[in-house]
């Protein structure tokens, strides 16, 4: 396989090391109720809403801007449903700084200690050494092979709910000082952690009585969309829920799923999958992307439509007898539906479709291109990533409460639109 252009970018983190106090924790936890705060708390249904913007190719990635710091200060982050720890590149001072579009993010004082549960949540299971017991250190590598190393500090963070309501509440983030950039970076300040940890942004909110603890994205397939906290964004009757799986806990995974082409099954089983908004392309294992391009290929041979080897933007390209201009130009070749049906520990099967939309682009050369990708060549193993190309166009909705992943169609071209009342 030709090398050196896949754009390879997966935000999903490998693993996290070193150190953590209880009482500050609850102190800050009290100090976020204050006025505005207990009022929420008694508004059921309210949600943070967030425009995000970016898009598959040719950017690679979403980013999110998020105000942080008093006065509060704009960054632009990448969310990551993949990790759980939000940090900003720091000047604590910098040791290794990667350039991003705004000044470093000058941290508080107000340290995370290193006995606190959001640091313990940080490291593996078990003992982790405690050598200043004052401060926090942490450690997070991606799968890129990108890594960030700092501290956690606690600092404000300006959230607008969608009732009009302003928060402040204190929230802990990493002060990375030392950054290594993986092989796909972005010029971004630092990455917005929405795992399923403790540590994610998400849970501390909910943990504060501030927000329920659900996530959800909607990615539009012409660029842009946003990003949501909270259950008051969508109808929950019109999503298609799933189990998130109790042994794969790291990471939003329905568990294990079976391979579908063109609505039958392939043999193909036990994938397990995980979704991972930190990732441009879908990844599939070695054998299942085998069979993936086998079977398309065998469904276009016949058809005006080449490999265009020279197409460097994506490990598989075609020509057409005219350049695409869109993904719908190309759809005349390609009808296929995928679908990654999971068992859901013996019940009902659930589906998750990929039509062409959903596993191709249109390279800047007019080739139409595989957005699906072999995960076995990045490393990733036995895991099976479904990525931004294949969760355009849809809300895609992670309950941590209800321990529920959850799919809809959705329009994500326009913020949903809500009455202020205050
Ligand atoms: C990130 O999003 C902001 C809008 O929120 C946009 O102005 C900015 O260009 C984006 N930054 C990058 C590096 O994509
Ligand atoms: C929150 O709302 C205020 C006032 O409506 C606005 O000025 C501010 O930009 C909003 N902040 C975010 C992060 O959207
Ligand atoms: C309390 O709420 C106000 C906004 O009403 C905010 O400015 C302040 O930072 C909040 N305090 C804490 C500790 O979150
Ligand atoms: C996927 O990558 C692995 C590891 O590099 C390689 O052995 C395998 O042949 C690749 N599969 C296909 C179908 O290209």
């Amino acid at each position: 396989m030709r090398k050196g252009q896949v754009n390879v970018f997966i935000l999903l983190l490998f693993f996290t090391l070193s150190s953590a106090s209880d009482q500050r924790w609850r102190k800050a936890m009290m100090s976020a109720y204050n006025g505005s705060s207990s009022m929420m708390m008694n508004r059921v249904g309210s949600s943070i809403l967030f425009p995000i913007h970016g898009n598959v190719y040719p950017t690679g990635y979403y980013n999110v801007t998020i105000n942080i710091g008093h006065p509060p200060k704009p960054y632009f982050l990448d969310l990551d449903t993949g990790s759980d720890l939000t940090w900003l590149q720091c000047n604590a001072p910098c040791v290794h700084c990667i350039e991003a579009p705004h000044p470093l993010y000058q941290p508080t004082n107000d340290l995370v200690a290193c006995k606190d549960p959001l640091c313990a949540a940080l490291h593996p299971p078990g003992d982790y050494k405690c050598e200043s017991p004052d401060q926090c250190d942490y450690e997070v590598e991606y799968a890129d092979g990108g890594s960030s190393l700092g501290v956690l500090v606690r600092d404000v963070f300006s959230l607008n709910y969608t009732n009009g309501i302003r928060l402040s509440p204190r929230l802990a983030l990493g002060c990375g000082y030392d950054q290594i950039p993986g092989t796909s970076n972005h010029p971004l300040d630092g990455i917005l952690g929405l795992g399923r940890g403790k540590s994610s942004i998400v849970s501390q909110l909910q943990s504060q009585g501030l927000v329920r603890n659900v996530v959800g994205h909607c990615l539009s397939g012409i660029g842009g969309g946003f990003l949501f906290f909270g259950d008051g964004v969508y109808d929950s009757s019109h999503v298609t829920w799933t189990p998130m799986s109790q042994e794969f806990t790291r990471y939003y995974s329905p568990g294990s799923a079976e391979f579908h082409f063109g609505g039958k099954a392939t043999g193909i089983k036990n994938l397990i999958v995980i979704f991972d908004s930190g990732s441009s392309y879908t990844y599939l294992n070695s054998q299942a992307y085998q069979a993936v391009t086998v079977l398309l290929k065998k469904e276009l041979s016949g058809r005006s439509l080449k490999e265009a080897p020279e197409d460097q933007t994506l490990p598989l390209c075609w020509k057409g007898r005219k350049p695409f201009r869109s993904v719908r130009d190309a759809k005349k070749y390609f009808k296929t539906v995928l679908s990654l049906a999971f068992t859901n520990s013996g019940r009902r099967k659930t589906q998750f479709e990929l039509h062409p939309e959903a596993y191709l682009i249109i390279s800047n050369k007019g080739n139409v291109c595989l957005g699906i990708l072999n995960g076995t060549q990045v490393g990733l193993q036995n895991l099976n990533v479904i990525g931004d190309i294949s969760m355009q166009d849809r809300m895609v909705i992670y309950d941590n409460e209800k321990q529920v992943i959850g799919w809809s169609p959705a329009n994500c071209d326009n913020l949903p639109r809500f009455r202020s009342y205050m």
